[in-house]
């Protein structure tokens, strides 16, 4: 809901249990007045306060003691008194940089408006959401901001995007344009953000904030292995169940900057939004400019809280199409068995016993097109290799959909190989700057999907291919980032809008090739995890959550992945040992624990596993198809962390809360080990639940005061599940 008072000028977004609230000042400037726990009083002017002593702060308007750099603002500008951290910076013709953007008008509406040409959260029906439209202007330039907001009536959640309109003859030159900016009162929080590297993806850190910038960003040209697109500020005493959190996360895919200061009087300013490092938008007479979307989250119920409500807010709203709220199906994947090396023959054995064994889907990756044996060329190049796969596509996937199984298909369309046929026809289809060097990085080369002709011919490809057998999944991977960024299609002022154009030509392929096959179940990929973002969630459903398969690496990577994102958008599979990227062994049993708690599937050679493992294997599957619904769709919670513990526990409780599932895994063993009880939460405490395998009923009460018995376990990396259902 959103009110407008007409007496205090004050706006109150408001959701089931928090609000926002925005103030018209007396200037026209626009005010932050509050944002948490829901407040019922309609007038909080008390909370802008003035201060009669601010050295080197400036009045504004000349108006004694009025410091917009000491006023909590909405969306400040830079140059016209408040001299923190800009959410916009824009370059006008005469040189000037400096804005004042005030109000002029406003709108609110029942629903929530798409936003043109990018990914957002959205609404089915118009009573779900309100939407307040604020519009700024800076009159001597004739510039007009629009502030947009959503409030849901069944998310706990605020989104937030802008719109830059040039109403004048000049040019304009956006130099940055963030999505959201919140000024907080205080700086005594500490800044939590998912952080890694490729095979070590969205790892939590927590420090505390100080004095000045501190900020996460991607420079890369995708959102990254390195920094997500999320941030929180947390309070030091928040934990996962109890404390306050302020959640930001960005629906978009490409670079992103997340910035904290605190100013000299301990305010905090927290902004998220595209990066304005190496990024200029020309705005001509006319044009309209639209921000990504960020979505704003605040629970007083620390991180659990928070997490529910991004993971329900993007699986019910951001993720789209018929799969949204389907089963997903238990998969296997020919990567880590084969890598490049396979043909067809090889491709129906692994098949033919992951049947056997209850897989549901067989995918096919990289390898299969072109002269695509190592990966020195062929991308581009979207047709069969009949070498490898006698008889072509259409005929192993029917063979393979004749033994009871879907069939799913890699690709990696976003990119070239300079040996490819493609590359040869077209040597400036590739982003680049003529005379510079062509960096390559896994031998290949970005396409520059600024490009028109290039999305089309890539919309086209793939179409043919998806026509061309029946195929029910697609991977899409994409395996580098940005070098000697530039266009051939732009003229000279328009090449730092490459990276923010790619990003939009990629939206469009997505949404035309997603629209036109709704069947198929698409799973995006960036090396694992490069691209593990909401932006990519709202074409594809789910994403390969990294490419390190080991169990144990993977408690800390699902860990920090299930902050912000739905448990059925983590594809995780069954992989051999050693482990591929760190050698390891670990028991298939954890290894199917771990991996269970996502999308389900295996990667690797199942034909040469002895009967021992095939039957360990088939009684994971059918555990698996038990409780998947509860998994991909229910309520997850984290209980011991890997980031503090030895032992890592987490739990899924079900939509109708009659079904849990527990997992437990110790990393190192250790002598005379302590007993250990595991505290679960999220139960009913009248209730009772029934332990299964275990001949046991406990209450709801006792499990969540006393505790599941931990078994003693033997040796490193040994684990245990339990499935309760409540009586
Ligand atoms: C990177 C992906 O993350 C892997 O799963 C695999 O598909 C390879 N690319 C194939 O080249």
């Amino acid at each position: 809901m959103i009110i407008y008072n007409k007496e205090s000028k004050t706006f109150n977004l408001s959701t089931k249990k928090t609000s926002y609230i925005i103030k018209i000042l007396d200037t026209n400037h626009i005010a932050h007045i509050y944002w948490g726990s829901k407040i019922k009083s309609q007038n909080l002017d008390y909370v802008i306060r003035r201060r009669n002593w601010g050295s080197f702060l400036t009045n504004t308007d000349n108006i004694e003691n009025f410091m917009l750099e000491a006023t909590p603002q909405e969306y400040p500008g830079y140059g016209s008194t408040d001299l923190r951290s800009p959410a916009i910076e824009l370059l006008f013709e005469d040189g000037s940089s400096a804005t004042d953007f005030r109000y002029k008008s406003h709108n609110i509406y029942n629903g929530k408006n798409k936003l043109k040409n990018l990914p957002a959260t959205y609404v089915e029906s118009d009573d779900e959401a309100t939407t307040l439209e604020l519009n700024l202007i800076d009159s001597l330039k004739n510039i007009e901001v629009t502030l947009v907001y959503t409030v849901f009536r069944d998310f706990d959640a605020i989104t937030r995007s802008v719109r830059v309109k040039n109403n004048s003859k000049d040019d304009l030159r956006i130099n940055r344009v963030l999505s959201a900016n919140v000024d907080f009162k205080d700086s005594d929080y500490e800044l939590l953000q998912l952080s890694g590297a490729w095979a070590r993806e969205r790892h939590i850190i927590r420090n505390k904030i100080r004095s000045g910038s501190q900020s996460i960003e991607s420079r890369r040209g995708a959102s990254s292995h390195a920094q997500n697109p999320f941030i929180a500020l947390v309070r030091e005493n928040t934990t996962e169940n109890y404390g306050e959190v302020y959640g930001f996360s960005l629906v978009y895919s490409g670079n992103f900057l997340a910035n904290v200061e605190v100013d000299m009087y301990e305010n905090t300013r927290v902004q998220i939004g595209l990066n304005p490092f190496d990024f200029s938008w020309l705005l001509k007479e006319n044009e309209e400019f639209i921000t990504p979307e960020a979505v704003l989250v605040y629970s007083n119920k620390g991180l659990t809280g928070m997490s529910h409500i991004y993971q329900c807010l993007y699986g019910k709203r951001l993720l789209r199409g018929e799969h949204r709220d389907k089963i997903r199906p238990v998969l296997i994947n020919n990567w880590e068995a084969t890598y490049f090396d396979f043909n067809e023959t090889k491709i129906k054995e692994i098949a033919y016993e992951a049947k056997k064994l209850g897989i549901e889907l067989f995918v096919l990756d990289d390898g299969w097109f072109g002269e695509r044996n190592s990966d020195e060329s062929s991308l581009g190049d979207w047709f069969v290799n009949e070498t490898k796969i006698k008889g072509g596509l259409k005929k192993l996937a029917d063979e393979i959909n004749d033994m009871g199984l879907e069939f799913g298909l890699w690709f990696e369309p976003e990119m070239v190989s300079p040996v490819s046929e493609l590359y040869k026809s077209h040597p400036d289809w590739c982003i680049h700057i003529p005379g510079r060097n062509k960096s390559e990085a896994r031998n290949q080369l970005i396409l520059d999907l600024s490009r028109k002709d290039v999305c089309d011919y890539i919309i086209e490809k793939i179409s043919d291919i998806l026509n061309s057998a029946k195929i029910s999944y697609v991977k899409w991977d994409m395996n580098r980032n940005m070098s000697e960024i530039g266009s051939a299609k732009l003229p000279k002022e328009r090449q730092k809008e490459v990276a923010h154009r790619y990003m939009l030509g990629l939206y469009r392929v997505l949404e035309e090739i997603t629209s036109r096959f709704p069947n198929v179940l698409f799973e995006s990929c960036s090396g694992g995890g490069g691209r593990f973002d909401p932006g990519m969630l709202y074409y594809m459903p789910q994403t390969w959550t990294s490419d390190n398969t080991d169990a144990i690496e993977r408690l800390k990577i699902q860990f920090g992945t299930s902050l912000v994102y739905p448990n059925a958008s983590m594809g995780c599979h069954v992989s051999d040992v050693p482990n591929h990227q760190v050698d390891r062994i670990t028991p298939i049993e954890t290894r199917g624990i771990v991996a269970m708690s996502g999308n389900f599937g295996y990667e690797l050679d199942i034909t040469k596993l002895s009967d021992l493992e095939k039957d360990a294997i088939r009684k994971q599957i059918d555990i698996y198809k038990e409780i998947r619904e509860t998994i991909q769709f229910g309520d997850f919670y984290r209980l011991l962390s890997p980031f503090e513990n030895n032992d890592t526990a987490w739990m899924f409780v079900s939509k109708d809360k009659k079904e849990i599932v527990v997992s437990f895994v110790r990393t190192l063993a250790k002598p005379n080990p302590k007993f250990v009880s595991l505290k679960l939460v999220g139960l009913d405490e009248d209730s009772s639940y029934e332990i299964k395998g275990e001949n046991l009923v406990l209450g709801g009460d006792e499990l969540m005061n006393i505790g599941l018995n931990v078994p003693e376990l033997k040796g490193d990396y040994d684990s245990k599940m339990w499935i309760l259902k409540r009586l």
